[in-house]
């Protein structure tokens, strides 16, 4: 019993080397976090052990962080022909595999082309024995696939635009239609060119937004296009107003380079 309480008795020795040790313990954990401050400030020093896959996913990550900060709104951006044939078409018809029109081929892509501008996107779009749906890529919009056969059909000696069978010829109703959104809507900027929107009129302004088929402008008209407001600014129009008020223009611009073609 003595001998116990004897034992737990605390000497000045014991004191002090307790508290040598319960002071060295938080000591060696600053320490040591010290030392990793230290060794991950040296190491942002040394090369990047894996460069290469942070440089991709910069990469992948950069245009969406860009576009998101300009507008969280904007269309996606539809890619080009030549975009859409190096992404995606290129695969088999760079070197004609599987028996596909080979790029540039004219003797392959005459009697295709013959089939008229139509038949293609349909099968483009569908799928055509071996040429799989929209080249196997179901990411890709209608326009972007009738750019990319445009691209190629092109190459070979066609003549054709990339349109869509959509783009139905307006009724003279929605023309009626359309000419009365724009006259409430989009006059104010596109009878003027203020802010640089293109003037209904001006068929040089038109032409490249023409060759862009309608699909894109519908887009461009209800998403907002540059300086374009969405809706030309008027968040009640419904997208089928804002489609005849771009039906309504393109016919303005389409009847304007007809009647003078040489016009500015
Ligand atoms: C996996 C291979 C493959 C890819 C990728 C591919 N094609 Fe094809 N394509 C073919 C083959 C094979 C044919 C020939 C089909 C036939 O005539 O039997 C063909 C034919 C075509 C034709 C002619 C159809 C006709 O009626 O004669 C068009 C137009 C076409 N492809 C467009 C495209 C476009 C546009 C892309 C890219 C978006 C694309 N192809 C990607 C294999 C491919
Ligand atoms: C506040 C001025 C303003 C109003 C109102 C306006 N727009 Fe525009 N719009 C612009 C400007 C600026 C551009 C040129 C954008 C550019 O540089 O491509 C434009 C471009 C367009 C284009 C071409 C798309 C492109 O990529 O350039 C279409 C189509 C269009 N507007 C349709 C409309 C319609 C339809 C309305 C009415 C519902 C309308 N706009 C009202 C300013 C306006």
């Amino acid at each position: 019993m003595s001998d116990h309480i004897e034992m737990t008795k605390t000497t000045p020795k014991d004191f002090l080397l307790a508290t040598l040790g319960g002071l060295f313990a938080p000591g060696l954990a600053i320490f040591l976090i010290v030392m990793l401050v230290l060794g991950v400030r040296a190491g942002m020093g040394t090369p990047d052990p894996t460069p290469l896959a942070d440089k991709a996913v910069r990469e992948r990550i950069k245009p969406f962080g860009v576009s998101v900060a300009v507008d969280p709104n904007a269309p996606r951006a539809e890619r080009s022909g030549e975009a859409v044939y190096a992404e995606v078409c290129f695969g088999c018809h760079e070197s004609g595999a599987l028996g596909s029109p080979k790029f540039k081929e004219k003797a392959a892509w005459g009697k295709r082309i013959a089939q008229g501008y139509g038949t293609l996107l349909d099968h483009a779009l569908k799928g055509f024995n071996k040429m799989p749906s929209r080249g196997g890529d179901p990411d890709l919009s209608d326009i972007e696939v009738a750019r990319g056969i445009v691209h190629m059909a092109n190459a070979a000696g066609a003549n054709f635009q990339p349109i869509l069978k959509k783009e139905l010829e307006p009724s003279a109703a929605d023309l009626v239609r359309g000419k009365g959104v724009y006259a409430e809507n989009c006059a104010s900027c596109h009878d003027t060119a203020v802010t640089g929107a293109q003037k209904l009129n001006d068929a040089k302004a038109w032409a490249p937004l023409l060759k862009e088929g309608k699909e894109y402008l519908y887009n461009a008209a209800i998403n907002g296009s540059f300086g374009g407001p969405a809706k030309g600014g008027n968040v009640k129009l419904s997208d089928a107003d804002t489609k005849v008020a771009v039906d309504y223009m393109v016919a303005e611009a389409k009847a304007t380079s007809a009647a003078k073609p040489a016009a500015k």
